[in-house]
């Protein structure tokens, strides 16, 4: 049994953080940290999570306690900086869900997020923690760099191609869609209803973040091809939708491809390959990630579509804490069955 801090609960994936550890079996207590809002109760702050979790004070940020054994952080970018270094010089085990450790190098990190990196000594001692895709054990380590949103479902998506047929690609382009909690619950004006309702539109156009990210685990996976990704917002609160269009030197057959990638997350429960294109209704709620892969001679098209605030945030996280400990690392977030008293 583990103690828990989360810092920057407060926040869109944090209130999920909240739900899945009052839930998980092993998490024996949380504290919830942040900044504008210590102080205030879970229960005003969430009041749809009244009788479902345990009401508690939001503790300073500023006041963080080192006596729990594991924290999150789901803080803006910069922020994990503060933190994490005393976390880890203490011996405490670390998900940080921002992007502050996620690029190895601070080269990189300058040139995306515009910051020095203050402790980029652990950018090489992190794990980038895709877990469905990394079955390494994480026992032995200390901080784990959560994947971002995008990255989840496009890696994902991508990796059993490119690790099977990185000599084949001619090229990768990706196009993305996310709903407007991907961007936090900071109010901004281009996210209001009044804006977003019966609109699409394309952002950061070759400056997302998330395009080094990506582009780290496809080269360390044997990716050597020109890759294209372009982001957009989509009048929805929650999900992420991918699709990549993949040409290839050689025809490919659809069959064997499928097959890939059912080898290929035949441990992972909660990556589904599918027979048609993803709906995100199918995926909302979940920590699944469902792929479809259709193949025209030549021309790959793989579709994925992924919860962002769970798969793409929390849900992952709790992955990454269950494979920290050892855990079986769908517990607390994979319920397969529910028992309805009156049914029994
Ligand atoms: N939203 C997504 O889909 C998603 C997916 C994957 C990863 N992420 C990453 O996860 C992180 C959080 O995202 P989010 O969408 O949950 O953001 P959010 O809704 O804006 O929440 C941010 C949280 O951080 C707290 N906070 C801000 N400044 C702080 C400080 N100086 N000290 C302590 N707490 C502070 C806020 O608390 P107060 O309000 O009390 O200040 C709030 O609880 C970001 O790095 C984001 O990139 C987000």
């Amino acid at each position: 049994m583990i103690s828990v801090g989360i810092l920057g609960g407060t926040g869109y994936a944090g209130k999920k953080l909240i739900q899945f550890c009052s839930a998980h079996p092993f998490v024996k207590d949380f504290e919830v940290y942040a900044n504008t809002t210590a102080d205030e109760n879970l229960y005003s702050l969430f009041p749809d999570l009244e009788g479902t979790i345990e009401d508690k004070k939001v503790l300073s940020a500023k006041a963080i306690s080192f006596d729990h054994d594991l924290y999150f952080l789901t803080l803006p970018h910069g922020e994990a900086l503060k933190y994490v270094p005393a976390l880890i010089s203490k011996g405490k085990k670390v998900i940080d869900l921002g992007g502050d450790y996620r690029l190895d190098f601070e080269e990189l990190y300058l040139q995306w997020y515009h910051l020095e990196h203050s402790s980029s000594y652990l950018l090489k001692s992190k794990v980038y923690g895709l877990a469905d895709f990394d079955k390494s054990a994480y026992t032995d380590v200390q901080l784990v760099a959560n994947p971002g949103c995008y990255p989840t479902a496009i890696l994902l998506s991508l990796l059993p191609l490119v690790k099977g047929f990185g000599d084949e690609i001619l090229s990768v382009s990706c196009s993305a869609y996310s709903g407007t909690s991907g961007a936090g619950k900071s109010p901004k004006s281009e996210f209001l209803l009044s804006e977003m309702e019966g609109n699409v539109k394309a952002y950061s156009v070759n400056s997302h973040r998330h395009e080094p990210e990506i582009l780290q685990t496809l080269y360390k996976n044997g990716f050597h091809s020109p890759f294209a990704f372009t982001t957009h917002l989509l009048p929805v609160a929650v999900g992420i939708y991918a699709t990549s269009f993949i040409h290839l030197k050689n025809n490919v057959d659809e069959t064997s491809l499928q097959k890939l990638y059912k080898q290929s997350y035949a441990e992972s429960p909660f990556v589904r390959i599918r027979n048609t294109p993803p709906e995100l209704k199918w995926v909302i709620n979940s920590n699944f990630c469902d792929i479809n892969i259709s193949v025209k001679e030549k021309k790959v098209v793989v579709t994925t579509a992924i919860d962002n605030l769970v798969k793409g945030a929390a849900g992952q996280a709790i992955q990454n804490m269950n494979k920290l400990y050892g855990w079986d690392e769908s517990l607390g977030i994979l319920q397969k069955e529910v028992t309805y008293a009156a049914f029994s």
